[in-house]
């Protein structure tokens, strides 16, 4: 009889070190139902990567994350739901989201950008310290800095909008396609930076990418989600090792 008392009451230690915790969540545009039901955890610290085909709902996914899209079901926070929080209240828990075409200001120059990315705090003496840092991680930034954000190429533009993501000090990254339009290297070099923000800054992160390949490379776990549910969840290093789910699910080998 304790046993099953015990069972039913203790917390299951992945609920309990769960940083991002959604709970059968639902999401759509009016009529329009695109998320059936996803539920996922990722720890602290962690990169989780969603994979998927067009249109299964990943960038849906995201923006119910971070208050753009409504949804119904649940998303805790470090254990603080975030249900029903605007995007203003959700950034100011700590959550930033780098949009799919990135969503940089193309007249405001590379540091206004930035700047831009630190509006909502207060400590206005870290902003500068923090800017070192996002200059540290993305030295070509630092070469472009008076530069039009329009001018830059899709990579920097790309490097600038994590850049301005990481201005707000977040908890939690949300990276919407960072790869969408780069060129295989520069991907590469990307991908590389943003496991040296996760690693050296302890950001937990998770990126929808449609290049398996690259995002099981850097990530801990995924999940793939098609047609608005979650197909397959697992280690990172399993998905990647599975060829035979790599040709279901993903389409092609890794
Ligand atoms: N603003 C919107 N209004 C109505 N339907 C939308 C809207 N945005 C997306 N959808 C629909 O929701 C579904 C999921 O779209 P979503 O953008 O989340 O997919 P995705 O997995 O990110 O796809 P992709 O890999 O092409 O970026 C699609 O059928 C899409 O047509
Ligand atoms: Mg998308």
């Amino acid at each position: 009889m304790t046993g099953r008392t015990d069972e039913t009451s203790a917390t299951r230690p992945e609920e309990a070190a769960a940083f991002l915790a959604v709970d059968d969540l639902h999401a759509g545009y009016g009529d329009v139902r695109v998320l059936h039901g996803v539920s996922l955890r990722v720890g602290e610290g962690e990169i989780c990567a969603i994979l998927g085909p067009n249109g299964a709902g990943k960038t849906t996914l995201l923006r119910a994350l971070c208050g753009m899209v409504k949804g119904r079901g649940g998303v805790r926070l470090d254990g603080t739901s975030l249900a029903g929080c605007s995007p203003d209240a959700v950034a100011r828990r700590g959550v930033a989201h780098v949009p799919e075409g990135r969503g940089t200001f193309v007249p405001l120059t590379v540091e206004e950008n930035l700047r831009l990315g630190a509006f909502a705090r207060r400590d206005r003496a870290a902003v500068q310290s923090d800017l070192e840092r996002v200059y540290g991680h993305f030295p070509v930034l630092r070469e472009r800095v008076g530069q039009a954000a329009g001018s830059l190429s899709g990579g920097e533009q790309q490097m600038l909008a994590i850049g301005r993501a990481l201005m707000s000090r977040p908890r939690l990254l949300l990276l919407d396609e960072p790869s969408l339009g780069l060129a295989p290297l520069v991907t590469r070099e990307l991908f590389g930076i943003v496991r040296a923000i996760n690693e050296e800054e302890r950001t937990t992160v998770v990126v929808v990418e449609q290049n398996a390949h690259l995002a099981l490379g850097i990530a801990d776990q995924a999940h793939v989600l098609e047609s608005g549910r979650i197909a397959l969840s697992g280690s990172a290093a399993d998905i990647r090792a599975d060829e035979q789910v790599a040709q279901s699910y993903l389409g092609y080998r890794i």
